[in-house]
């Protein structure tokens, strides 16, 4: 199956999975599980949650272990949330500010969860063992998954 056709997949499994669901947790664990076995090129997939002002926290995720806690001025996933916008980063070789949790990843995209009063809740962050393994398809598929989330989340 072509990438198109794994977020096709993914999607329509998530949309009738997390119908109703309003807790969290439950949520994040779901999509994060059903993208992480659906897609051939995520190695590792996760949230990081605003725990408090400029804090994130990991979790729910799949993979090895990352690091526990990311303050917005590091890494990617904290200028994900400072700026609210996705990063796509082709060659984390290439990027100074990237925090490395795992030795084998080539290549990241982070994606922020914006709430119904547009306040930035977490980020989903996924890493691939492959260079250049992330694309404008990924972007818009991940923004829209990210999308509901942030609709679904509890004030
Ligand atoms: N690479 C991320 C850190 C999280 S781990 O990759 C799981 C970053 O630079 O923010």
């Amino acid at each position: 199956m072509d990438k198109e056709a794994q977020y096709a997949q993914a999607r329509a499994r998530l949309r009738s999975l997390i119908e109703g669901e309003t807790d969290d947790i439950a949520l994040m664990a779901t999509i994060v599980c059903e993208l992480h076995h659906g897609l051939d090129h995520f190695d590792w997939t996760g949230f990081y949650r605003v725990v408090e002002p400029g804090l994130l926290k990991i979790g729910p995720y799949q993979g090895t272990h990352g690091c526990l806690s990311i303050p917005f001025e590091r890494g990617v996933c904290g200028k994900c949330a400072r700026e609210r916008a996705t990063q796509l980063v082709p060659d984390v070789s290439r990027l100074p500010f990237h925090i490395a949790c795992s030795s084998s990843t080539r290549s990241e995209i982070v994606v922020p969860v914006l709430d119904r009063r547009g306040a930035v809740r977490a980020v989903l962050d996924v890493d691939s063992d492959t260079l250049d393994a992330f694309d404008a398809t990924d972007a818009e598929r991940l923004e829209e998954i990210c999308g509901w989330l942030g609709q679904a989340l509890r004030d």
